[in-house]
């Protein structure tokens, strides 16, 4: 069973565990014996079935069971073990008898409270693992524990009107609360994390400063590192592009327009130059690109990021960490040299959930040097605006001729919050590219669903067909349509002297218009050629770190909030990675949650090492994104060469903007802005 299932299987039995021990209470209260009695057998069943699901879990690390056996486990037994001692007898002995005298005396405190004790305890292991997450410590454990006491008090003294040593369990409720409290609410509890939490103790409270994580040019602590210290700010592009190198000049204004969608569609949204997506950036590798950003009317402000573009962190555009934010009538240069080729997407970093939905991100290719581009280039991201998939500006499908022969790239870019499924009928293609880099030995697909990520890149290419191609997203949207187009000499495209060899082409196949809904995901881990890699797994790592991501009550900016959570922490209060310049760096990314996260580190690619302890066997994966799924396990590593400071975040960004957000600080590198990026 995948973790995914038997994380839902846990929580089905906690929950039935719960529900059988407080019904078996209540209807024992009823004077129902019988009833009682078999609500009883059900929650017996229940739990112990619940303690099959943790031990089950345990396999897949001790992440995903770490405060069901330290906290929820150690609950349920111990009060699901004394409602059976306790109760379990007379309960058993009056359902044989089911005369009014038993019916009576299953309504005694003796059998009704241990019984909704133990569903007092069932719930709040629910409550540990959904309201509070990962990791449970024991402060969280003891007020969860005081509630429960206090609960099962409040019961009994409900009951009865004597309880035996009521004073004492009392008072010994209120210290483990008062105690549980402090233990979760007075802050040093939070250093100890942040110390524990990176490698290097000093080095990591060093850059995270005092107890959050602002990197400050008044720590001075780069130099008692050895690091000289280095600001941000000097972290820039090159002025002048290397020999040989164009200088390729942009200029984007952010705007509020109403843009219009090719079905004539208007949408209210937040623009580059008016029109969404914003213009695209092409260059060549070794060009110096410079793009003048300007903000017009965006009120909360605009920056650039470049998605999976390794640019100096100067360059990168993440407000309050390595610029401001452009204001209304401010402008911003950047400049870096487009070193990678592949498909890349650009866009602002400001309040980026909000400004991303409503428009404000573009398209940047870079095409390699001295090839000349042949056959049809099409650049396609898709996004949702206002309630609508589009690719590109359309909301039609987009239609094209193509002479029969003729070479095709279409270059697939998710600037959604959410994966999208792609299939391409009518012909066999290859997928080329992820991410922006070239994979190696692709092999031919045809029946294939390609879940890309959000924030996610694929280049598929293929040979015009004689027929139809069509590119379908999510199994309902036909996003592109390729027909055959008569050749150049006039000849009709059916019977073009460049038609493929149909023995080339695989049975599999499937026409332009057939469904597609149940064709097999592509599972990129065995797809291609294994090639070889600067390291692998084997490699000694410098830097080790372990995201464990999950849902609970944090601060988020000093807001309470049902969180996306790091290691049990909401930005900006999880501890910031640190590095140092030339470390090898792995980082393990562990889902324990019930929702997709699309982790995405910002100026390095990071090569997929294993996914669920499986390694990768196809081409190496060189990714800037890589979609976390439910009870999923992730092992990636990079080397640390981009000296900066950088996000690590997941881009659904809404869930970043609900906390789920880090930083990766080199030694030594000082931002003088507030440094506590929100955007
Ligand atoms: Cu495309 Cu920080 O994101
Ligand atoms: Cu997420």
């Amino acid at each position: 069973m995948t973790t995914d299932r038997l994380m839902a299987l846990d929580l089905l039995v906690s929950v039935l565990a719960a529900a059988a021990w407080v019904s078996a209470g209540v209807t024992a209260a009823a004077r129902r014996p019988r009833t009682a009695a078999a609500l009883f057998a059900v929650a017996l069943v229940a739990s112990l079935a619940r303690v099959w699901t943790v031990l089950a879990l345990a396999g897949a690390g001790w992440w995903f069971v770490q405060e069901k056996i330290t906290v929820a486990l150690p609950l349920l037994v111990a009060a699901g073990g004394v409602a059976t001692a306790i109760a379990g007898p007379r309960l058993l002995r009056a359902a044989r008898r089911a005369d009014a005298a038993s019916r009576d005396a299953v309504r005694a405190p003796a059998v009704v409270v241990p019984l909704l004790g133990a569903g007092y305890a069932a719930a709040a292991g629910i409550v540990q693992t959904f309201l509070i997450g990962y990791p449970a410590d024991p402060g969280t454990a003891l007020l969860l524990l005081a509630v429960a006491a206090g609960a099962v008090l409040g019961t009994w003294r409900a009951m009865s009107t004597h309880v035996p040593g009521l004073r004492t369990a009392t008072a010994a409720t209120a210290v483990a609360a008062v105690l549980g409290a402090a233990l979760v609410f007075v802050p040093f509890t939070e250093e100890t994390t942040a110390e524990g939490s990176a490698p290097g103790g000093a080095a990591a409270m060093a850059a995270t400063g005092s107890s959050s994580h602002v990197h400050s040019a008044e720590g001075g602590s780069a130099s008692a590192m050895g690091a000289p210290a280095r600001p941000v700010t000097d972290l820039r592009g090159p002025a002048a592009p290397p020999p040989g190198g164009a200088v390729r000049r942009f200029e984007l204004t952010a705007r509020m327009a109403t843009v219009t969608l090719s079905s004539g569609r208007k949408v209210s949204a937040w623009t580059f130059d008016g029109q969404v997506p914003g213009p695209p950036l092409t260059a060549v590798q070794g060009d110096l690109v410079e793009v003048r950003l300007r903000n017009a009317d965006i009120t909360s402000g605009v920056t650039l990021h470049w998605h999976g573009y390794d640019v100096p962190s100067g360059e990168d555009g993440v407000p309050g960490l390595t610029q401001e934010a452009v204001p209304p009538g401010g402008e911003f240069v950047y400049r870096f040299v487009a070193a990678q080729v592949g498909t890349y997407w650009y866009h602002t970093h400001e309040v980026s959930d909000l400004g991303v939905r409503m428009g404000l991100y573009g398209t940047l290719v870079v095409a390699p040097k001295g090839t000349a581009a042949t056959g049809l280039d099409l650049t396609l991201p898709v996004h949702t605006l206002g309630g609508v998939t589009v690719t590109g500006d359309r909301d039609q499908p987009l239609v094209r001729q193509a002479a029969p022969g003729t070479p095709v790239r279409l270059r697939l870019i998710n600037t959604d919050n959410t994966p999208h499924r792609f299939t391409l009928a009518g012909t066999p293609y290859r997928l080329v590219a992820v991410d922006g880099t070239d994979l190696s030995g692709p092999g031919t697909l045809g029946r294939a669903g390609l879940r890309l990520a959000a924030g996610g890149r694929y280049d598929l290419a293929f040979t015009m067909p004689s027929g139809p191609a069509v590119l379908r997203i999510d199994d309902r949207t036909d996003s592109v349509r390729l027909t055959p187009a008569s050749t150049g000499d006039g000849s009709a495209g059916a019977s073009a002297t460049a038609t493929p060899d149909p023995g080339a082409v695989p049975a599999a196949v499937p026409a332009a218009g057939s469904p597609t809904a149940d064709w097999p995901e592509l599972d990129l881990t065995r797809y291609g050629a294994p090639a070889p890699t600067p390291f692998t797994s084997r490699d000694r790592f410098d830097r080790d770190f372990t995201l464990v991501l999950d849902r609970g009550f944090a601060l988020v900016n000093g807001r309470p909030t049902y969180a996306h959570t790091v290691n049990g922490h909401a930005f900006p209060d999880i501890p910031t990675e640190v590095v140092r310049e030339g470390d090898l760096v792995r980082l393990t990314v562990v889902n324990r949650g019930r929702d997709t996260h699309p982790w995405h580190l910002h100026g390095h690619r990071v090569l997929v090492l294993s996914r669920d302890g499986r390694p990768v066997t196809g081409s190496p994966l060189w990714l800037d994104t890589f979609d976390v799924r439910p009870g999923e396990v992730w092992k990636v590593a990079f080397r640390a060469a981009n000296p900066g400071l950088w996000m690590n975040h997941c881009h659904n960004l809404s869930h970043a903007d609900l906390g789920m957000m880090l930083h990766l600080a080199y030694e030594g590198v000082t931002t003088p802005f507030h440094g506590a990026h929100g955007g």
